[in-house]
Parts: structure tokens; sequence; C-alpha cells
């Protein structure tokens, strides 16, 4: 299973000043030393923490895969198309959101989705797209043509009570299930944390976390190296399971 360390909030924290530091390309660099198998960024239309100057040093230095996060807009799959990611996720974007709130409502945009797709396709670019672990929205992302799915586990992380989760879970699992059924590939991510991931790291089908604001919160305290390392151990240890 690979983890797909998610910067942006190193960024976050840049922006509070609107200066140069902290630099997330070298958080980035350090997340790789510390044992992340990629790196994850979100340019927003708003730009608020990642900028294209982060996407073009990322590119140029990360030697690891680079996933792009972005919505399905013109302005982002030309960008996406000269940066050249290893990977691209299509998310869905609001402006007033804090962060991305739920999955890609993946039916009412088929055609705009499938329109991404084959024009990153066509650039040798794969595709994830955002999804809520719902299978109907499975369903409707293969036919877009994407390579893969993440199934979103925002609602798991927030689910208060033993019972929340272990329905939240229930979910997540149909929802891979159905993914790996269709031959898609599985990713899972958002909200995830020290305390929480590894029954989503168990589940054998999903190939990749990917993971942000937990690993950069603990980061701030331990150093970037050293809370990749402990999440990678928490994953290696449920995976054994
Ligand atoms: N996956 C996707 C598609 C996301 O948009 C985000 C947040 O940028 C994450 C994963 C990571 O979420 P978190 O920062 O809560 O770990």
């Amino acid at each position: 299973m690979i983890l797909s360390v998610n910067v942006d909030h190193v960024a976050t924290l840049r922006q509070a000043r609107l200066g140069r530091e902290p630099d997330p390309a070298a958080a980035a660099v350090l997340a790789v030393l510390g044992g992340a198998d990629g790196v994850t960024i979100h340019l927003r239309e708003d730009r608020r923490h990642i900028n294209d100057s982060d996407l073009d040093v990322m590119r140029r230095m990360i030697t690891v895969p680079l996933n792009l996060e972005m919505a399905a807009t013109d302005e982002m799959i030309e960008k996406a198309i000269a940066a050249a990611p290893a990977m691209v996720t299509l998310v869905p974007e609001k402006r007033q959101e804090l962060t991305t709130e739920g999955g890609l409502d993946v039916s009412s945009q088929m055609e705009r989705l499938t329109y991404a797709v084959a024009r990153l396709h066509g650039a040798g670019i794969e595709v994830s797209l955002f999804v809520n672990p719902s299978p109907e929205d499975i369903e409707h992302s293969l036919s877009t043509g994407t390579d893969r799915v993440e199934i979103h586990t925002g609602q798991y992380a927030n689910a208060s009570t033993p019972s929340m989760v272990k329905q939240e879970l229930q979910k997540i699992l149909a929802a891979v299930g159905k993914a790996v059924e269709l031959g898609l590939t599985v990713n899972a991510g958002h909200g995830l944390n020290y305390h929480n991931v590894q029954a989503v790291a168990a589940i054998k089908s999903v190939s990749g976390l990917y993971i942000g604001h937990g690993i950069v919160s603990r980061a701030v305290l331990v150093g970037m190296e050293q809370a990749v390392r402990q999440m990678k151990q928490l994953i290696t240890q449920a995976r054994l399971t």
C-alpha cells in the first residue's frame, strides 16, 4: 500500500504571512525521506495554499509520483497537461469550503469528467476520481474512463460513536468491493490520522492512502520525516493483521 503525503497545509502556513516559508517543496522532500511513496498537492482555483510555482518546482524536484488534485475545469486541465504529473485526482471544488467537503457528483457531470479524463489520458496522465463511498457513484465513474477512484473517508473520520464508525466503514467496504468488481484501482483519503488510519489501511484492496492534515499537524511538532515514518509504521502494522 502506498502513502501519498499531501503538503497543502505547509503552504497554508506560508500563506498566513504571504511569505516564502515554510516551503511545501522542502516539506515534500522530507516526506520522501520519511518514507512517503508519493506527494500530493491541490492547486485550487483561488490558490489559497499551493500556487503555480509550487507545482512547477515540485514537478521538477520530487522523485516519487506527484498526484495533482484539481477541479475538472479547462484552466486546470491545461495546467495539468503542461506540468505532466504522474496522476491527477479530479475533485469537486467550492470557493467557500474549508476543505474538499464531499466526493464528485459523478452522474451530473459525466460529460465534463469524461472529457477531462480523455484529455489527461491523451497527455499520458493517470486519472483518479474522488468519490463518496457510494456504489452508484463508482459505477458512473467507470463510464468516465477513469483508471482509479479515491474513496472519500471524511464521513468515517468524522463519525463520533462506535456504531457510526462501523456504519461508515461498512459503506467504505461496499464501495471498495464495487470498485474492485469493476476493475478500478482503489485509493482512499480525507480526514485520516494516527488514530483512525488502521481500519482503512487494513482493507487489502485499497492500494493507496492520501493523507495531508493529520501528517502536517504532527510534523509541526515532531518534524516531517518523523511524522511520515510514524504513519507508515501504522499502515504497515495494519496490513499485517
Ligand atoms: N484526498 C483528497 C481528494 C483531498 O481533497 C484531500 C484534502 O486535500 C485529501 C485526500 C487529504 O485530506 P486530509 O488533509 O484530511 O488528510
